[in-house]
């Protein structure tokens, strides 16, 4: 018997307001073919006034829970993906903690940009495995928006809000490949990056929020090159190819990056969820955000053997297999 990490509820938020590409041309020398071509993006969500990332991952957490049917004193732990906190601290997910209810357990933040998802819930599995904690709620929650420079039209165009989040559940199961939950992770960065894709402000810098920049086209090259082999060595650790893969849940950031990635992988664009086009780049929201809407319009089912990869700033890039 082997304990694994089971997937027991998926869930997502979005805000409400639905920015489409064309409203940047009102203020920016781009355009809504241009956007399309070279991302795949068509709108994304941007956070009201006074909506915040912590909001969004409390929205988010209790539609898992729904979905799971629990209630958050059931939980041991949260661990959040960000890297738009509301506050330098404490974290969001003590502030998610807060507004849930919940009175027991502990909480803290992870950050690894646009990795973040991967890295939090390989994080959440060492928990798991490791008698921390029985059942871990793992939220990717983000509000780029807040670190757009408006000016910007290699950037502010690609970004958006939102939160998705995951219950995970101890349980014990056979060991082999045909259980359900985590089966494998693989994570890397690299510093030497930095300058690549950061955000130009911070507490011990600037004492500022900053805005994010990014050399878009080698950030593209690093992606291709790195997401393929990442999934591939996640998956070779158990003896599994992207033949095995009934769905790559990748991080949404640039359409012809995720084909690219699901080319070089053998894996078909019908085994690909693709979210691109509605929530533009989410950062570490994107991948659980995916995996909700995926599970939610039954493309996703009990059993699918899924591959997650994303990469970021760092540069940080991961993936993890699961079986939902
Ligand atoms: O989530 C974290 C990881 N991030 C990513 O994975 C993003 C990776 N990078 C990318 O997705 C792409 O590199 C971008 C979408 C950012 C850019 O696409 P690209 O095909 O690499 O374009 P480019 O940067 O080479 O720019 C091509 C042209 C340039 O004009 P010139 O120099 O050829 O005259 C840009 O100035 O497109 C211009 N351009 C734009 N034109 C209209 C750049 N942004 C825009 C824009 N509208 N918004």
């Amino acid at each position: 018997m082997t304990t694994r990490s089971v997937i027991l509820g998926a869930g997502h938020y979005l805000p409400e307001r639905v920015v489409p590409n064309a409203e940047f041309e009102k203020s920016l020398d781009t355009d809504d073919a241009w956007i399309r071509a070279r991302t795949g993006i068509e709108r994304r969500h941007f956070a009201a006034e006074g909506e915040t990332t912590s909001d969004m991952g409390t929205a988010a957490a209790r539609d898992a829970l729904a979905d799971a049917g629990l209630a958050p004193d059931d939980i041991d732990a949260i661990v959040v993906a960000t890297s738009t906190p509301d506050l330098t601290f404490p974290s969001v997910a003590t502030m998610i903690q807060n507004k849930l209810g919940m009175t027991r357990g502990f909480a803290y933040d992870v950050q690894a940009v646009c990795a973040g998802f991967v890295f939090a819930l390989t994080n959440a599995n060492g928990l798991i495995l490791s008698g921390q904690a029985r059942r871990v709620l793992v939220i990717g929650a983000e509000t780029f928006s807040r670190i757009m420079d408006w000016e910007d039209r290699t950037t502010c165009v690609l970004f958006g809000d939102g939160a998705g989040a995951l219950v995970l559940e101890a349980q014990e199961l056979t060991g082999t490949n045909a259980d359900r939950g985590i089966l494998a992770s693989d994570l890397n960065s690299d510093g030497r990056q930095k300058d690549i894709l950061y955000v130009d402000g911070g507490v011990s810098s600037s004492q500022t929020t900053g805005f994010l920049r990014m050399q878009g086209k080698e950030v593209f090259r690093h992606a291709v090159e790195k997401l393929a082999q990442t999934a591939h060595n996640a998956l070779a650790k158990i003896g599994m190819t992207g033949d095995d893969v009934d769905w790559i849940v990748p991080h949404q950031a640039n359409l012809r990056i995720i084909k690219g990635t699901a080319s070089r992988m053998g894996v078909p664009m019908s085994r690909v969820i693709v979210t691109v086009q509605d929530h533009g780049n989410t950062s570490a929201a994107s991948i659980p955000l995916a995996l909700s809407v995926a599970w939610k319009c039954g493309h996703i089912v009990k059993n699918d053997v899924i591959v997650t990869e994303a990469i970021g700033g760092g540069l940080a890039w991961g993936s993890v297999v699961l079986r939902w």
